[in-house]
């Protein structure tokens, strides 16, 4: 199955299993939008709001996480997952994909949104164990999508979780705002030991400073819905975005990561890495270099297990 199927499967759902009116989720859409503009908590209020967010937002959230996980959970064992803040579940239906038969503890305020998680969960992965409680034991994976930004009191949350946990991961839109903030909770996870995972392969001061913040980016197709909920003709748009992963063990480290979408030239390529040392070095790699072949793949946001020559 390819990645368009799994971007699809969950709006084919929604808008065939649970009735569609394009005239209504456009008012519900506009109802979200406005909530976002006053800086509200926005809900999921009834279900034309549930589809208004699974065709705009739910395709970019989703496909981050997808991303994330495999370039993260590839070899890792995750039998448990903690979704913290899960909306309608989009990181568990993400981690579905690539796990089989895990265990989810869902966390969320919003009772009609974690009914829908609940739903959607069950009925895509019925193989899935969904508790319906708090979480009580020891999990493998916790995941703040898009979450932990909404949190008052944050490091009281953190606390809570980080003893029970192995890996962590804090997902978050990638504005200069947000990678602030990642900045002050990369800075509090590391007074407790937290093992940097990514996407520094170092624990020093991050390098980026002033007008310049460390974020990546996923290409989402946009929908004939999507298209006609958020107006705008283009069959793509950037989503941007910024990470923490922490674990317990420390993971061998990178020798960079590559910090800005490289540029390709005739017979050279222009990079930005984010080295183990905290420093931002932008070299020229140029054909006769014995990395050439295998930069010329490499893609924003790729880790670097090499020095360059
Ligand atoms: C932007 S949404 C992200 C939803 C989902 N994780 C995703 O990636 O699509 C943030 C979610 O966090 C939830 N949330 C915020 N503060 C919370 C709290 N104190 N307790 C539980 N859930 C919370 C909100 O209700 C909302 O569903």
């Amino acid at each position: 199955m390819g990645l368009f199927f799994y971007m699809n499967f969950l709006q084919e759902y929604v808008q065939h299993e649970l009735g569609w009116h394009s005239r209504d989720v456009k008012k519900a859409y506009q109802a979200l939008q406005s909530g976002y503009r006053a800086g509200e908590c926005v809900g999921y209020a009834n279900i034309e709001q549930v589809q208004a967010y699974v065709f705009t937002r739910f395709p970019a959230t989703y496909q981050v996480c997808l991303k994330l996980i495999g370039k993260y959970f590839n070899d890792l064992k995750i039998h448990s997952v903690l979704d913290w803040g899960c909306g309608i579940g989009t990181a568990s239906l993400a981690l579905s994909q690539h796990f089989e038969n895990l265990e989810y503890y869902l966390v969320e305020q919003d009772k009609q949104a974690k009914t829908y998680a609940i739903e959607f969960l069950t009925h895509f992965f019925p193989n899935n164990i969904v508790h319906h409680e708090e979480i009580s034991k020891n999990i493998d994976l916790s995941v703040f999508s898009y979450s932990l930004g909404e949190v008052q009191n944050w490091q009281k949350t953190l606390d809570s979780i980080w003893d029970k946990t192995k890996y962590l991961l804090i997902i978050e839109p990638g504005t200069t705002v947000h990678f602030k903030r990642l900045m002050i909770i990369r800075d509090y996870m590391l007074a407790k030991e937290a093992k940097l995972w990514g996407p520094c392969c170092h624990t020093k001061l991050c390098p980026l400073q002033d007008n310049d913040w460390c974020h990546f980016a996923v290409n989402v197709p946009r929908s004939k819905e999507h298209r006609m909920l958020k107006g705008g003709e283009r069959g793509f748009e950037q989503e941007a975005y910024s990470y923490l992963l922490f674990a317990k063990e420390p993971r061998n480290i990178d020798f960079g990561r590559v910090v800005a979408a490289p540029r390709l030239h005739g017979g050279h390529i222009d990079l930005k890495i984010c080295t183990k040392d905290g420093a931002i070095s932008t070299p020229t790699v140029g054909r006769s270099s014995g990395n050439y072949k295998t930069l010329k793949k490499c893609v924003w946001g790729d880790s670097l297990t090499h020095e360059l020559l």
